[in-house]
């Protein structure tokens, strides 16, 4: 994961700058850089791999100067060498940039047109050339700042720089967290508390959309219309340890807020996004022969697995065997020959998952693991490991890390698909650019979270709550059941839509509220047939759909409107709801939502 510092100090700022970027390498990078203003000049300093490298290189080539900018870059465009390291520059401004920007190839060939010149592969350079335009047009940098973001497509965080400005630094969020510290006479920027912890516990988060002009003496946020807000100051607990609450009050918020920049820097980690095509590891097996894939995991870890089988026998064509590992361990399940077995763990030390693994290890099969942690014993018995980038996920309830595995394993499923010549270039690139959106979605989900406060006074009555979804969604129903139970202990349970005639509907009155789980897919009207079979019966519906309740013929409890997806990619963002209407009723209801009664967050026992 990327990391942003920024300091508007009142003493030399290159090595603090460094100190700062130290604190951030528990997100994972593979080059660094920083930038200040020296006599009115932009200068910077990059080096590729560690900070060491780029702390070697100021003690040779050090650099002066009270305003500064770092940033450590997991590289998403462009390779990890010097040239695409961050910051990114012209003579006028310069950036870091943490997050995708969609459409930077678009903007990228419009400078090129008006006569910029293009250093690097990255889609972060555009935004210092964007800047310098508007500047070159007779902006101010403030002016040029607002104009050049009201253009930018995507979820990123940035901090920004001028040439001959150097009491002026200004940041902004959309999508991917930044705060604001408050020194003594001094202002910072990073991308949370734990960078700035050496300077400062006087925190702002900067909430979506925003952006905030600062100097030595003030600081003046805007949302993302340009009217001055007001947020928060609080105290950070971050010095402490590498992983604080934020700004949120449970862990669980913090990493369900986290999702649009995780899966960023998931996402980029298997797409060529200046390709716009996957680009995945040798797992060690020729892809085009694998004849049959099996995936164990356990709870949520599972339900990522079950999207898993519906993308890789849709896209790939190839069948896929799974069960939960605890099952699929004792059933002694007679495996192909050379086969692809896939465990997906957010610890990578749940036990049942691990013996499963060892038992399709035992029988020939070529080990791949989606994990969280890549120390974890999962990752180290595995042949090849796929890590989530989801950073460390402490809330026991897992959201993040979903989402995460949901992005990895769709690269797996589009990297099959095309290894079996089972898609096209253009099918290839329309998938992943469904892919590359999605954390913009998630991030406007996430601007407005009032109806499900609303929706959890009504869930919190409830003593049986259903789940309905088909196809793709089914997976999304079983873990919008497992989010309420595990948090609120509200019986939840996720069912097949079509399977509801097959008993379930048994259940239905006016006390049961009934989750559809709804995009406007080609199963969508068969969904709305089983809404009418519970409406009929007094089921109270909460319908998650793009469609409108109108157009079911049902009347509704409450409508979560979703934006219209792609199909391929409703996994990922009807996540978000399940995730939300359980912590909004947990919260609600009182219960420890980081440590639910009775769970852990690793099971490493049977
Ligand atoms: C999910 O919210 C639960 N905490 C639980 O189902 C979890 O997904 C399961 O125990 C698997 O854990 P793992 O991903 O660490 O293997």
């Amino acid at each position: 994961m990327c990391g942003i510092v920024g300091i508007l100090g009142t003493k030399p700022v290159a090595l603090d700058l460094v100190d700062a970027l130290r604190r951030l390498e528990y997100r994972g990078y593979d080059s660094a850089g920083i930038a200040t203003i020296e006599g009115g000049l932009l200068q910077r300093r990059r080096a590729e791999g560690k900070l060491r490298n780029l702390s070697d290189r100021l003690s040779t080539e050090p650099l002066a100067g009270l305003v500064g900018i770092g940033h450590t870059r997991w590289a998403t465009h462009g390779k990890p060498t010097e040239r695409n390291a961050h910051p990114h520059m012209t003579e006028k401004v310069s950036v870091v940039h943490n997050g995708i920007i969609e459409n930077f190839r678009e903007l990228k060939e419009e400078l090129t047109r008006a006569g910029a010149v293009f250093a690097s592969d990255t889609d972060t350079e555009v935004v210092a050339h964007l800047i310098t335009h508007e500047m070159k047009k007779g902006a101010d940098p403030i002016a040029a700042t607002k104009a050049a973001l009201a253009r930018l497509k995507g979820a990123f965080a940035l901090a920004i720089i001028f040439a001959g400005h150097d009491n002026l630094m200004i940041g902004a969020r959309e999508g991917s967290p930044l705060a604001i510290g408050h020194g003594d006479g001094e202002m910072f920027l990073g991308s949370d508390a734990i960078a700035l912890a050496p300077f400062t516990s006087q925190i702002t988060y900067l909430d979506e959309g925003d952006w905030v002009v600062l100097t030595r003496g003030s600081l003046d946020i805007r949302d993302r219309q340009g009217r001055r807000v007001d947020r928060p100051m609080i105290t950070s607990q971050a010095s402490g340890f590498l992983v604080d609450k934020g700004n949120h009050r449970h862990f669980m918020l913090k990493e369900i807020h986290e999702q649009p920049e995780v899966i960023s820097h998931t996402l980029t980690n298997y797409i060529d996004m200046s390709e716009g095509r996957v680009n995945f590891p040798d797992i060690g097996l020729e892809l085009a022969k694998i004849t049959r894939v099996t995936i164990s995991a356990c709870g949520t870890a599972y339900y990522a697995g079950l999207v898993a089988k519906y993308w890789i026998e849709k896209y790939a064509r190839v069948p896929v065997e799974i069960d939960v590992a605890s099952e699929l361990r004792y059933r002694e399940a007679p495996l192909p020959e050379g086969g692809l077995a896939v465990f997906v763990s957010q610890s990578g030390e749940t036990a049942d998952t691990l013996a499963t693994l060892r038992y399709c290890k035992a029988n020939g099969q070529r080990i791949a693991s989606v994990v969280n942690v890549r120390t974890s014993t999962i990752a180290r018995e595995s042949h090849a490991v796929l890590p989530t980038l989801a950073g460390p996920e402490i809330g026991v309830a897992s959201t993040k890390a979903f989402t995460c595995q949901l992005s990895t394993l769709a690269c797996l499923a589009l990297a099959l698909a095309r290894a079996k010549g089972q898609i096209s270039d253009d099918k290839e690139r329309e998938l992943v650019r469904a892919l590359t959106e999605v954390p913009r979605h998630i991030s406007s989900l996430l601007r407005d979270e009032r109806r499900y406060e609303e929706l959890a006074h009504y869930l919190s009555k409830a003593r049986d709550v259903l789940y309905l979804g088909r196809g793709i969604s089914y997976p999304i129903a079983l873990e919008g059941a497992l989010k309420l139970k595990e948090i609120s202990y509200i019986h939840a349970e996720g069912y097949a839509a079509g399977e509801l005639k097959h008993g379930p509907i048994a259940l239905i009155d006016e006390n049961v509220p009934v989750v559809v789980v709804a995009p406007e897919d080609e199963l969508f009207d068969k969904t709305v047939s089983n809404m009418q079979e519970v409406h009929a019966r007094g089921g109270q519906i909460i319908l998650v759909s793009n469609v409108e309740p109108d157009a079911t013929g049902c009347s509704v409890v409450a409508h979560l409107r979703m934006p219209a997806v792609h199909p391929f990619v409703v996994p990922l963002i009807y996540a978000i709801p399940m995730q939300l209407m359980a912590y909004h009723t947990a919260t609600f209801m009182g219960t420890d939502v980081d440590q639910p009664r009775n769970l852990a967050k690793s099971v490493t026992v049977e």
